[in-house]
C-alpha cells in the first residue's frame, strides 16, 4: 500500500500541473522547462521561446562544423539537454517544438550527422521544425569531424556507433510529451550520407522508434568506405609518383568518361542515367611517340593503369572484397579520394582513434601492409559502426517504412555499395522488389552528388539540401513529407521528383525527372524535350554486374 501511493505520488509529480508549468501560456511554460522537465540522465541546459526568423547561434559550436548558427523558420520553445550516457560519454541535444504542432499533425522527427561527426545538421532541424514537426538534433556524442574524440574512450564511439542516435530518440520523445502533454502521432528520421548510416541503422537495429525512415547517401558499410578512402590514394600515390595525376589530368579523365559514356541513355547531358553500364576504357587516353601532357593532354602508360585501378573494384590481399569502383560520371571524386596524395585524413585518423587507439599509428609505405590493415577493418567493428545488416524483418513486421536514396555521382561513397546492401536484403529476406516495396524503396538518384549538387535534376528537397537558398520548390513536396504521405495515407512514392538547380539563383531551372526506384532506371523515350520529365519511363536497365 505505502509502495502504491509512493508510486502515485511519482506519477503525479512527473506529470506537471498546468500552473505548475506557467498556465497554458506557450512562452512562460517554455522557459520553465529549465526547472520542470525531469528525466533520467538528463540535465536541461537550456529553454525559451524563439520566435521565427531569429538568428540561433551556436557560438560554442566545434570550429570544424562550419556555420554556427540558423535561422529559427517558425515559433518554438527550443531546449537543449545533455544527456549522460555512461560515466564518460554524453550527448548534448536540441529539441525543437513548434508552436503550431497541435495543428500540423503532432509529428516527431530526428536529424541525423555527417560522416564521423559530432555536428547536428543545423539546416534540417529548422527546415522539419518549420513543417511543425518537434525535431532533435543532436552530437551524436562528441564535437567537430575528427576521430580524436573516440581516443580512449570507447563509450563514445558506442554513442558514435547508435547509442547516441537512440538516447537522442527516447529523451527527444520524453520532452515532446512532456511539453505538448500529448504524445506524437507518428515519428520520423532523415539524415544523409553519416545521417543516412544512422538511418539504416535505426532500420536494422531498433524500427520500432521510427514509422517513417529516410536515409540519404547512407555511408552505410563504413568500414569499407574506410578501406576505400585508404586504397586509392595508394594507386596513385604522392606528387612525385609517375602514377600521380594532376586536378587537371582528372579532369579529363572525367571529360573522357562522359565522352564514352553520357549518350548511353540516349541524353548527352554530362548526367549517366545508368553508371553500371558505363566501362571506360582509358588507353584512348595514352600519349603517342613524342607526346606529352604539355603537348597533348595525354597520359602515360602508368597513369592510364593508375586510372583503371581507380574505376576498378577494391580487392584486398585475400582477394576478399572491399569497395566498388569510384562512381564513373562526376568530378566530386578529385577532392576526396585522388588529390590529396595521401590517405584520405578521415580514414586515417578513424584507424589511429577508432581502431588502434593510438595517436602515433601513420599508414604504412606499402600497400600490401595497408591491405592487411584494412582486411583486419573489415573483421574488426565491435561497436558496430557499419549499419550493412541486411536482415530488415524486424522492421518489415513493425509496418514501418524505408526510403533510402544515394546519388549516383556521389564521389565520396558509391552507390554501388547501396545497390549492394538492398540485393543482400533481397536474398536474406527472399523478397522480390515488388515486395521489398511494401516498406524499403531504394531511389538511385541521377546526377546528384554527395546530398547535394550535382549536374541533374538532384534537387528533391532531402538532409543536407536546405539552407542552401533554395527557393521556388513547393516544401510541401519535400522528401520528409512524401514520406509523410507514405507513412500516414499509405501513398507511396513510385518517383522521386527532383529539379535541376540554377547555382546562383537557388531557383529550378532546366531538367525536372522523376526518378524511378531500383531495379528500375529513368529511361529516355527516345522523343520529345529531355528536361521534361514526360519523355522519361522507368524500365528495367542492365543487372547489377
Ligand atoms: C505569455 O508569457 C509571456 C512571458 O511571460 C508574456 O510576455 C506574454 O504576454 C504571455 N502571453 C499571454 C497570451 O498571456
Ligand atoms: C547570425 O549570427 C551570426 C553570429 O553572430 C552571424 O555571423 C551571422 O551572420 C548571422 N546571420 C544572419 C543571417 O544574420
Ligand atoms: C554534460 O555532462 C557531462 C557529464 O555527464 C559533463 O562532463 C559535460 O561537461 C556536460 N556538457 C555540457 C555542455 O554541459
Ligand atoms: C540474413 O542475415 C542475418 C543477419 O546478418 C544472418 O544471420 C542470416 O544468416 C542471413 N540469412 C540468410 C538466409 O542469408
Ligand atoms: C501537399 O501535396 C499533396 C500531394 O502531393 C496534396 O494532396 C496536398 O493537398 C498538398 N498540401 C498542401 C497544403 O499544399
Amino acid at each position: 500500500m505505502k509502495f502504491d501511493t509512493l508510486a502515485l505520488t511519482a506519477a503525479i509529480i512527473a506529470i506537471p500541473s498546468v500552473s505548475a508549468t506557467g498556465g497554458n501560456n506557450f512562452t512562460r511554460r517554455c522557459g520553465r522547462l529549465i526547472q520542470t522537465f525531469k528525466n533520467a540522465n538528463t540535465k536541461v541546459l537550456w529553454s525559451g521561446y524563439v520566435t521565427k526568423g531569429t538568428n540561433v547561434t551556436y557560438p560554442d559550436l566545434h570550429p570544424t562544423c562550419g556555420q554556427n548558427w540558423v535561422i529559427a523558420q517558425a515559433n518554438m520553445c527550443r531546449l537543449s539537454l545533455n544527456v549522460t550516457t555512461s560515466s564518460t560519454s554524453n550527448v548534448i541535444m536540441e529539441v525543437w517544438m513548434p508552436e503550431n504542432w497541435e495543428t500540423t499533425g503532432q509529428r516527431f522527427a530526428m536529424t541525423g550527422n555527417g560522416g564521423v561527426s559530432g555536428c547536428a545538421t543545423l539546416s534540417d532541424l529548422a527546415f522539419t521544425a518549420s513543417l511543425g514537426f518537434a525535431t532533435v538534433g543532436h552530437n551524436n556524442g562528441h564535437d567537430g569531424t575528427s576521430s580524436l574524440p573516440f581516443l580512449n574512450r570507447p563509450e563514445v564511439i558506442k554513442d558514435f556507433a547508435w547509442r547516441a542516435t537512440l538516447v537522442a530518440t527516447q529523451v527527444g520523445k520524453a520532452a515532446t510529451n512532456f511539453f505538448y502533454q500529448a504524445s506524437p502521432t507518428k515519428s520520423y528520421y532523415w539524415g544523409c550520407s553519416g545521417g543516412g548510416r544512422q538511418g539504416m541503422k535505426i532500420a536494422q537495429d531498433f524500427p520500432q522508434e521510427y514509422d517513417g525512415i529516410i536515409a540519404g547517401d547512407p555511408a552505410a558499410d563504413f568500414h569499407r568506405l574506410v578501406a576505400a578512402g585508404l586504397y586509392f590514394s595508394y594507386q596513385t600515390g604522392p606528387p612525385s609518383a609517375p602514377t600521380w595525376l594532376s586536378l587537371e589530368q582528372w579532369q579529363a579523365v572525367n571529360a573522357e568518361v562522359l565522352a564514352q559514356c553520357d549518350t548511353i541513355d540516349g541524353v548527352a547531358d554530362t548526367v549517366l542515367e545508368d553508371p553500371l553500364k558505363c566501362h571506360p576504357r582509358f588507353e584512348t587516353m595514352l600519349c603517342g611517340q613524342l607526346e606529352t601532357w604539355a603537348t597533348h593532354q595525354c597520359l602515360t602508360p602508368a597513369q592510364v593503369s593508375a586510372v583503371d585501378k581507380i574505376y576498378s573494384p577494391v580487392y584486398g590481399n585475400k582477394g576478399r572484397f572491399f569497395a566498388p569502383r569510384v562512381q564513373p560520371g562526376n568530378d566530386q571524386i578529385f577532392g576526396f579520394y585522388l588529390v590529396y596524395g595521401a590517405p584520405s585524413e578521415l580514414g586515417v585518423e578513424y584507424i589511429r582513434y577508432a581502431i588502434k587507439n593510438d595517436p602515433t599509428w601513420t599508414p604504412p609505405p606499402s600497400l600490401d601492409e595497408m591491405l592487411d590493415i584494412m582486411d583486419n577493418l573489415l573483421d574488426n567493428d565491435p561497436y558496430k559502426v557499419s549499419a550493412n545488416n541486411p536482415n530488415l524483418t524486424p522492421l518489415k513486421n513493425s509496418g514501418h517504412k524505408l526510403l533510402v536514396y544515394h546519388g549516383t555521382s556521389d564521389g565520396y561513397y558509391s552507390h554501388e555499395n547501396t545497390i549492394k546492401l538492398y540485393e543482400n536484403t533481397a536474398r536474406n529476406m527472399t523478397l522480390k522488389s515488388k515486395q521489398l516495396d511494401d516498406f524499403y524503396r531504394l531511389f538511385p538518384v541521377t546526377g546528384l552528388n554527395h546530398c547535394n549538387g550535382g549536374n541533374g535534376a538532384w534537387y528533391f528537397g532531402g538532409s543536407g539540401q536546405h539552407g542552401l537558398g533554395i527557393s521556388g520548390v513547393d516544401p510541401n513536396e519535400s522528401l520528409i513529407m512524401k514520406m509523410v504521405r507514405w507513412v500516414e495515407n499509405g501513398v507511396a512514392p513510385d518517383t522521386l521528383r527532383g529539379y535541376q538547380i540554377n547555382p546562383v539563383t537557388g531557383k529550378p531551372v532546366g531538367a525536372v525527372r522523376d526518378h524511378c526506384r531500383h531495379p528500375l532506371k529513368n529511361t529516355y523515350k527516345g522523343t520529345g524535350d529531355p528536361l521534361s520529365p514526360a519523355n522519361w519511363e522507368c524500365k528495367l536497365g542492365t543487372k547489377y554486374p
